[in-house]
């Protein structure tokens, strides 16, 4: 019998995809595996959520902040939850950390702790929910540093991007995706709704060579620095032209950035003097992404890979994309 590859990529779901990676690790034990796995559970119940957002009364803001001071939506909360629930009693984790909770979360006592460390931005870009525009989750996976056996510590979390053992997300659009790597590429999975599955349908994602979009919220252009406006008029006078686009959901912004080639920044400005994007959760994850498909991400003056966070919460200015795009950045701040 001959068989169709197009037809065994179509039916490669994402559990079948991570067990084989898995298989190629030869010391693997199936704890990442497990975490992936519920990572992509917690995707379709979110993804369930938001498409009812504009249905239901879980619209609207929840009536606290968050630690950042931003406005919690309701929908964060529930995707936080999620994640906690489907992860907690697992044994595979050590510690976890969420956009939204200001100190690390503990595995609750009663239930063994493993040896890898979540970090998690359960939605993001939630200011998009409202106008139904595409949102977000986005994950960071490490092993934990301290001894086996024992509660993490926030030493297990504060580490650099170069130590991502896996890291991905899931962009709830106009389908929902789930996009991981765990250092060997990036793979897309699309959720087919009627089966409830997510399958393979971007394999081996790269950056296109030719880039087609820079993406910045250009309204911050006067709170910028010298260097960040020439830069930014650089990509406009470039030959030949970028379009700009500029959702202002990181997921959807990255995930096209991705898939069309080009840039995605936030630059530190007058209002954000560290850029506003948090480090763990959203700029390490998503530049281990980037670099994964063949490109390139820096603080704007060095690689994003080696920066050793301070605390949980710190953010970071990060420009990520193809190379040639984001090491003129560190030119033209080098020369401010
Ligand atoms: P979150 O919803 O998790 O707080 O993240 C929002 C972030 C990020 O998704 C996006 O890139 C950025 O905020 C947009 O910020 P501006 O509105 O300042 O452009
Ligand atoms: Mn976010
Ligand atoms: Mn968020």
């Amino acid at each position: 019998m001959s068989i169709d590859l197009n037809f065994d990529q179509q039916l490669t779901t994402i559990e079948r995809h991570i067990l084989d990676e898995q298989a190629s690790h030869p010391d693997a034990s199936g704890t990442l595996t497990g975490i992936l796995h519920q990572i992509a559970l917690a995707g379709k119940l979110i993804a369930k959520h938001t498409t009812r957002a504009g249905l239901a009364d879980i619209i609207g803001r929840a009536g606290s902040t968050n630690v950042q001071g931003e406005d919690v939506q309701k929908l964060d909360v529930y995707a936080h939850r999620s994640i906690f629930r489907l992860m907690d009693h697992t044994g595979y984790l050590a510690v976890m950390g969420s956009e939204e909770e200001e100190d690390l979360i503990p595995i609750p006592e009663k239930f063994p702790v493993g040896k890898y460390v979540l970090l998690f931005d359960p939605l993001d870009g939630s200011s998009n929910i409202d106008f139904n525009v595409s949102i977000g989750t986005i994950f960071t996976v490490f092993k934990r540093v301290t001894p086996l056996g024992r509660p993490g510590t926030l030493e297990d979390m504060l580490q650099p991007a170069s130590e991502i053992v896996a890291a991905g997300y899931l962009v709830y659009g106009s389908s929902t995706m789930m996009v991981y790597s765990t250092g060997r590429g990036v793979n897309g999975f699309t959720l087919d709704p009627s089966i409830g599955e997510f399958l393979l349908s971007h394999k081996n994602i790269r950056l296109p060579e030719r880039p087609k979009y820079y993406s910045v919220n250009h309204g911050n252009y006067h709170y910028w620095s010298p260097g960040v406006q020439k830069y930014t008029d650089w990509l406009q006078s470039h030959e030949p032209p970028i379009s700009m686009r500029y959702i202002g959901s990181m997921v959807a912004d990255v995930h096209r950035t991705l898939l069309g080639g080009g840039v995605f920044y936030y630059p530190a400005d007058t209002k954000n003097p560290n850029g506003k994007l948090r480090m763990l959760y959203e700029v390490a994850p998503m530049s281990f992404l980037v670099e994964q498909a063949g490109g390139y991400a820096s603080t704007g003056t060095g690689a994003i890979r080696d920066v050793k966070p301070a605390n949980l919460h710190q953010r970071l200015p990060a420009f990520m994309g193809n190379r040639e795009l984001v090491e003129q950045v560190e030119q033209f701040l080098a020369e401010e």
